[in-house]
């Protein structure tokens, strides 16, 4: 018997974690346990997301949830050593901790188990953004420096990888595994009644996204943006899903004035994974500073405008459906602009990003156990 604990926290791991929990399900001679960190915790970024992709319930709940990156790295930590230490008393130790993503929650439950010499296997290993002022770049770092199986959405994770003097041997390119997830729930999403609740026509709006603190921090770079995009919605209305983080910023810096300014942006609560795909793949442009949907997007066929000055998931742009536009008000415009013209830039779906990551992923994780 082979015991894997795998490992979510926040939202963006979930559509990660559900095709891989299912593949190792359904191997012979495989346990696994599904551990929740709690790190988010509203319904609308959790619970809508097990529910909507039949993953289980989790078998640990760490029930951490929010604090200064040290304290909720920390509390992570302590919990999950609690979890392994106690697993391995009762005689049932685990033979791997699988992590996805680059949240906090990856980075403190890759530590906890590499100290108790439970080795880390991380998906979606080797992006990098070379800015080390986001935390998700050093949560990348961190993580893959001391994970000893290193599986990759695309080329470029597998070069920065060997480039960082990691042995060919634990590096392994197995595609995305979050467009697993994309690929088996887009036709369902697309017959969510979503649109039509919103007034929408498929192909004639956009969605935006934003939550970084490049573009959410600062009461100038947000109320430029916001400026942009109410102008815009005079012309193409835009559904903008708010992340609570953005939301206590535009009310504490008194932006909602701007947007009120129009009745074709559409401010909504975080949607859940059907609502959301349902928007998304039937987008005319997608404005965004998500790592996750930035691939999406690419995969989908929609242009994304990406509200970041670099970006670890070059495949997104060299190729794909993406355009990097920093928090650039001016430049949001003429990419906006160029939209609407029909003159954007058309991508093509990269190579592995298939529906298969996690049966590779499986056969990885097995085949080296
Ligand atoms: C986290 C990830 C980010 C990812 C994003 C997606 C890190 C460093 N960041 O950012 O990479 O793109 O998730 O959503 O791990 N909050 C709630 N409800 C919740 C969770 C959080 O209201 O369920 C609020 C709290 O005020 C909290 C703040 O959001 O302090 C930030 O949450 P946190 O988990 O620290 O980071 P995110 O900004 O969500």
């Amino acid at each position: 018997m082979v015991r894997f604990a795998i490992v979510a926290g926040a939202r963006p791991n979930f559509m990660k974690i559900a095709p891989i929990l299912r593949q190792l399900d359904e191997r012979d001679g495989v346990e696994t346990a599904l551990i929740h960190t709690g790190q988010h915790y509203d319904r609308n970024l959790s619970d809508v997301f097990f529910e909507e992709l039949g993953i289980r319930k989790p078998d640990v709940s760490l029930g951490v949830g929010s604090g200064s990156h040290a304290q909720q790295t920390a509390d992570v930590m302590v919990a999950i050593e609690k979890v392994l230490l106690e697993s391995a008393e009762r005689g049932e130790p685990f033979d791997r901790l699988i992590v996805v993503g680059d949240v906090n929650s990856t980075m403190a439950a890759a530590i906890a188990a590499t100290k108790l010499h439970v080795p880390v296997a991380h998906v979606e290993a080797g992006l990098r953004s070379f800015d080390r002022t986001m935390p998700e770049e050093i949560n990348r770092l961190v993580t893959d420096a001391i994970s000893d199986l290193l599986l990759c959405s695309e080329p470029a994770g597998v070069e920065n990888l060997l480039g960082e003097g990691h042995g060919e041997s634990s590096v392994h390119l197995v595609g995305n595994v979050m467009i697993d997830t994309l690929l088996t729930q887009v036709e369902r999403a697309k017959s969510q009644s979503t649109l039509k609740r919103l007034g929408l026509n498929p192909g004639e709006y956009g969605v935006v996204t934003l939550h970084r603190p490049s573009n959410v921090d600062e009461k100038n770079t947000l109320s430029g943006l916001l400026a942009v995009l109410t102008e815009i919605s005079e012309r193409m209305p835009l559904v903008f899903p708010v992340h609570p983080r953005t939301r206590a910023r535009i009310e504490s810096f008194g932006l909602a004035s701007i947007l009120e300014s129009s009745s074709a942006v559409k401010l909504l609560d975080p949607q859940g994974y059907l609502d959301f795909l349902c928007l998304t793949s039937q987008a005319r442009v997608i404005v965004t500073d998500s790592g996750g949907l930035q691939e999406e997007s690419t995969a989908l066929g929609v242009p994304c405008l990406t509200m970041r000055a670099n970006t670890e998931r070059p495949i997104t742009c060299d190729g794909g459906t993406g355009t990097l536009i920093g928090s650039d008000a001016e430049a949001l415009r003429a990419n906006l602009e160029a939209v609407l013209e029909g003159d954007y830039k058309q991508g093509v779906c990269p190579e592995l990003w298939d529906g298969k990551a996690a049966t590779r992923i499986a056969d990885v994780l097995l085949g080296t156990q």
